[in-house]
């Protein structure tokens, strides 16, 4: 079933038909394999869909294309159907095709010939790409406000926990003292630039595709700018042709930057896994937090950040998904570009999810302390002595060879007190410049 149903008021009954149906039938395979999984998925974009609507009729009224009186009974019935689909009541009839043919139904249905007015100067197609980057402006700004508050509980860790020393590592070798202010930070910092491509996808994202029609515009006069003020767009797209082609490439350069965002995810995830197991044992979180085995009465699993980690690494595969679905597609619409609302739509929510439940445990993360005391970390401070010999007057080479030496005679005395005081290091973590460089970019978008 694809299309729009209409009316057919002649023997006075209502008939939903498909909106492009011209009189014959499609078969029932052919309509349940082409419309696919947009039943459900459409839905996520019904309120935005109505926005669209609203806007798009406003402007029509404006250049004449519908009377005062005609507006004047669509927009009250428009802002029901939009309450509708925010309190996630509406649904779409299995004989209509997709939520712009649902709204079109309703309408007509409701108001009867007016309703059919709706679609001058407009195609799905068009209709469609508004949908998402509405659909994608809000959601965009659901994951930054996230990010944000997972970047403030990370640089409150940072600083709480500044003092306490963990071991850095190179090829998974011990290698330099580090601290849990450091490492949360970094993290914290990764967001920051996260959030840079983020900014960027939502700029990208805040342009106006309506008016492109079918993807060639429309020889009504249509008033774009109009649209795009009403639908607080930035900006236009201005060519009907380019404007079509955004279709996939908004997904594209959005999931990009989600993308990003899983990333540090999961590296996260990853080192938390490693820090809670016994041979780490830098971290660990309270029993209710965490899982245990049908058989080893021992266990604690670090379940939660597990799959975190296969969560957003799944995430990470989405542009990829979505480049090879775009990969040879020519310019103007195509049906293939439906499938990549399976892979987007529900992305948000995915990681939306991966972000409160790391704030969740983060909020009870217990930090082990002393563990430099440990003498398999002695030679983390190897680089310590060496600079203590610099600034004895050696030259690092000869320091470096020096210190070498008695570590291959088993010599070598750890120096433990550390004294690094330049930006971003162990004792001088700089944290606030890291909190003005996010609250710049957070508040840009
Ligand atoms: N469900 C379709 C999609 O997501 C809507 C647009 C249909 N347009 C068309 N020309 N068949 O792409």
């Amino acid at each position: 079933m694809d299309e729009i149903l209409r009316q057919a008021q002649d023997d006075g009954k209502l008939t939903i038909m498909k909106i492009w149906e011209k009189g014959g039938t499609t078969d029932q395979q052919i309509e349940a394999f082409t419309i696919g999984k947009d039943a459900d998925l459409d839905l996520l974009l019904a309120q935005y869909d109505v926005e669209g609507t609203i806007a798009h009729v406003t402007m029509l009224e404006s250049v004449g294309l519908l009377t005062k009186d005609e507006l004047d009974l669509l927009l009250p019935e428009l802002k029901t159907i939009h309450q509708l689909a925010i309190d996630r009541e509406l649904t779409i009839d299995e004989r209509v095709e997709d939520i712009h043919s649902q709204v079109e139904f309703l309408l007509t249905q409701k108001l009867g010939n007016v309703g059919k007015k709706i679609h001058s100067g407009r195609s799905r197609n068009d209709q469609v790409i508004l949908d998402i980057k509405l659909f994608s402006r809000a959601k965009i700004k659901e994951v930054a406000s996230e990010v944000k508050s997972l970047f403030d509980q990370l640089i409150s860790l940072s600083e709480q926990h500044k003092e306490v020393l963990i071991p850095g590592y190179t090829h998974m070798q011990v290698a330099m003292p580090s601290s849990f202010g450091l490492w949360f930070a970094a993290y914290a910092e990764s967001l920051i630039d996260d959030l840079t491509q983020l900014q960027a996808a939502y700029k990208i994202t805040n342009r106006n595709p309506l008016g492109s029609a079918a993807g060639y515009g429309s020889s009504f006069p249509l008033d774009r700018e109009q649209t795009t003020e009403l639908l607080g767009f930035d900006s236009m797209n201005n060519n009907v042709v380019y404007a079509q082609m955004t279709r996939g490439k908004t997904e594209k350069v959005v999931s990009q930057a989600l993308a990003s965002i899983a990333s540090t995810l999961s590296k996260l995830s990853m080192d938390v896994c490693l820090y809670m197991g016994q041979n780490f044992g830098f971290l660990t979180f309270p029993d209710h937090l965490t899982t245990g085995s049908s058989i080893m009465p021992h266990k604690k699993n670090p379940d939660v950040f597990e799959l975190v980690r296969a969560k957003c690494n799944k995430i990470k595969a989405l542009p990829n998904e979505i480049d090879h679905i775009l990969g040879n597609l020519p310019s103007g619409y195509h049906r293939d570009l439906q499938l990549i609302k399976e892979g987007y739509l529900p992305v948000f929510d995915e990681l939306l999810s991966c972000l409160s439940i790391t704030q969740l445990m983060f909020n009870e993360v217990q930090v082990k302390k002393d563990l430099l005391d440990n003498p398999i970390y002695d030679y983390l401070f190897s680089v310590e002595v060496v600079n203590e010999l610099v600034l004895q007057g050696k030259s690092f080479r000869e320091a470096y060879v020096e210190v070498g030496k008695m570590i291959a005679e088993g010599k070598f005395e750890p120096k433990k007190e550390l004294n690094h005081t330049s930006k971003g290091t162990l004792g001088n973590l700089n944290n606030q410049y890291l909190v003005k460089m996010m609250n710049e970019v957070s508040s840009a978008i």
